[in-house]
């Protein structure tokens, strides 16, 4: 092996290796990119995708807005919310996209009685593009209940609670409503099945305790929002029932597992009141 060969030999790996560090750094530089490429691209991601599900306080917040335009898409037409701008019913809102904002980037709130409705209206119009999209969980339901607590504090207003003497979840009720403002008179009764019979309180619509409240009966461990709303309406029934106890309930113990039905009770018949 000469010098010269040598020489050239080194030459070449010099060569060989500059183009490996530059191949390299070009990788280098390509991973860099690519990862403040991602990071500055997921904040936007998360903001502009999905759908921002909201209370009916968060909710009542947010369309008080007037830049936000609030759709109703519950079927049958039900009455809106105030300052709604537009009904369409929420499986067919792809189809009127001429009712729609044009631009992609106003916030879009629906709501429909429930919340199932809105829930399938609001996915559809996040895969049309909107980028805010807002759907109020529980529905005008929930809404209305919400208002019917602000209409009518109950505070200091006087109830009477019926119970057996040994019943836990009733102690626990009555401290509910005492929390929320109540004075809560306790009545311990042993025969609480003559209370039932006398404020005509189906069978099926029975519960451990009974409430009076003015002139109506509150049968079981009834959230406060359904209290407020009969106190606020008034409407024709002898009373209302959350029936069965379920788990979750004020005064009950475990987590819920869906909307309570509140039903309103005239004659012995009942009709759902609220869902909450
Ligand atoms: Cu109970
Ligand atoms: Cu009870």
């Amino acid at each position: 092996m000469t010098w010269h060969r040598i020489t050239h030999l080194k030459a070449a790996l010099r060569q060989w290796l500059g183009v490996v560090e530059v191949r390299f750094l070009f990788l280098l530089l390509a991973i860099a990119v690519f990862v403040v490429a991602g990071c500055a691209k997921s904040p936007g991601a998360s903001d502009s995708s999905g759908v921002v599900n909201l209370g009916p306080a968060e909710f009542a917040k947010l369309v008080a807005d007037k830049d936000v335009f609030l759709i109703d898409v519950h079927v049958p037409e039900q009455g809106h919310i105030n300052g709604t701008d537009a009904f369409i019913p929420y499986d067919v809102i792809a189809g009127n996209s001429d009712k729609l904002p044009a631009d992609f980037e106003t916030p879009v709130a629906v709501y429909c009685r429930s919340g199932s409705m809105s829930a399938e209206a609001a996915k559809t119009l996040s895969a049309m593009g909107y980028k805010k999209v807002f759907n109020l969980v529980g529905g005008k339901n929930a809404f209305d209940a919400m208002d019917a607590i602000g209409a009518s504090p109950p505070s200091g207003r006087k109830v009477t609670l019926m119970k057996s003497a040994s019943c836990g979840c009733c102690s626990e009720y009555g401290a509910y409503l005492e929390r929320k403002g109540f004075e809560v008179e306790r009545v311990n009764l042993n025969d609480m099945v003559q209370v039932k019979r006398k404020h005509g309180i189906p069978d099926n619509m029975q519960s451990c305790h009974t409430l009076i409240v003015d002139d109506y009966f509150v049968e079981g461990h009834v959230p406060i929002e359904a209290v407020s709303k009969l106190l606020a309406e008034h409407p024709d029934v002898d009373g209302i029932a959350l029936p069965g106890m379920p788990m979750g309930a004020p005064g009950m113990t475990g987590a819920r597992s869906g909307n309570f039905i509140v039903y309103g009770i005239k004659n012995g018949i009942p009709s759902e009141f609220v869902r909450i």
